[in-house]
């Protein structure tokens, strides 16, 4: 019934939106965890992730770890402590691993190469997903050689001028377009994705978002709520809303079958159990942190989030557990998008 998306214009769209913003209907909920659970079953795919830095030479106004922020503790781990958190939960099973630190011109080089080379020279197996924000098209290139098998780089929103109220003026949304398209071309499986809720969004433009992806059909989407951070501007706005969130999630997941779709940490920040509640409106993946616990507290993009004082193995045998409860199944596998999947025989816990 909701494939009507697909043919949905800008006005269309941005009315179904509306009508869903303060409760999505239950019956876009069923037919976005039905899509997830054709393509994927009800398995849900774990992605150890590992802050690597949180030095920023970016302003973004909404987040915490924007380079006017002179509040928080930043901090830079060494490729060699890097290589640890990934080995670490190399051993308790998991093959995916998300490389994510702010835009810190010290890993913006050949030293990010040479890390990704040593990673998967040391554990062939696995796949790595790098999230360092916009870069020079060579050193993509470089990154794709040397192992990367995946790039998250969130387009924020499809709307310039609401791109220009959330991000100085340097930063433009075509620079993120031809980044995004750029990966496509390299081979790389790309992660697109937007803030639910951000100071300025119109319903409007969460169509144009939807839009979007549907132009670019990303392998991967990021969806989160904004969450103000006491640090920047956007200090005193008011966060995403929860269900306004969770539509966005099954009409993306409606409007792209297989894609990898993360219930994210803002999501379970912002509302007791928010990640259930994302998988119930059919995402797929979750991201258990892999960051030693002692630098955890450096990377707060938002106010709030969660995590911060459980241990890796907490954190992860926590996971583990509600997923069970929630009637899914972890995956720990690579978990490739089906257009990428290779023959390797898939590892479950
Ligand atoms: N609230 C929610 N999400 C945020 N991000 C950054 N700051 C915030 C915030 N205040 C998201 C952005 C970015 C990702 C790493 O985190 O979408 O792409």
């Amino acid at each position: 019934m909701y494939d009507m998306v697909h043919r949905m214009g800008k006005a269309e769209l941005a009315a179904l939106i509306a009508r869903n913003q303060n409760a999505p209907d239950p019956a876009l909920l069923r037919e976005a965890a039905l899509f997830r659970d054709r393509h994927y079953g009800r398995r849900v795919i774990l992605r150890g992730l590992v802050e690597f830095s949180s030095h920023c030479r970016m302003d973004c106004y909404y987040c915490g770890l924007r380079k006017s922020n002179r509040r928080i503790r930043r901090y830079r781990l060494d490729a060699d402590q890097i290589l640890n958190c990934v080995r670490d939960g190399y051993r308790r099973g998991l093959r995916s691993f998300v490389l994510q630190g702010g835009e810190d011109a010290y890993y913006q080089g050949e030293r990010m190469v040479l890390l990704v080379a040593r990673i998967k020279g040391e554990m062939p197996d696995a796949a790595i997903t790098l999230s360092l924000g916009e870069l020079p098209a060579d050193l993509f290139r470089a990154l794709k050689e040397a192992g990367a098998d995946r790039y998250l780089l969130r387009h924020e929103t499809a709307d310039d001028a609401h791109f220009a109220r959330l991000h100085p003026p340097g930063q433009t949304l075509s620079s993120r377009k031809r980044c995004l398209y750029r990966l496509r071309e390299l081979g790389y499986q790309v992660g697109a994705g937007f803030m639910v809720g951000s100071p300025g969004q119109t319903h409007e433009i969460l169509a144009e978002d939807l839009l979007f992806l549907r132009e670019l059909q990303p392998h991967m989407v990021g969806i989160g709520p904004f969450l103000p951070q006491s640090q920047t501007p956007f200090a005193r706005e008011t966060p995403g809303s929860l269900s306004l969130t969770l539509t966005m999630l099954a009409l993306t997941r409606v409007l792209l079958p297989s894609v990898l779709l993360p219930a994210t940490t803002a999501l379970g920040t912002l509302a007791q159990d928010g990640r259930g509640l994302g998988l119930a409106a059919g995402a797929n993946v979750l991201m258990p942190n892999l960051t030693p616990i002692g630098q955890r507290g450096g990377y707060l993009l938002y106010d709030g989030k969660i995590g911060i004082d459980d241990g890796t193995e907490e954190g992860l045998q926590q996971m583990l557990q509600s997923i069970r409860a929630a009637g899914y199944e972890p995956d720990l596998s690579r978990g490739d998008h089906q257009d990428f999947r290779q023959e390797t025989t898939p590892y479950y816990l």
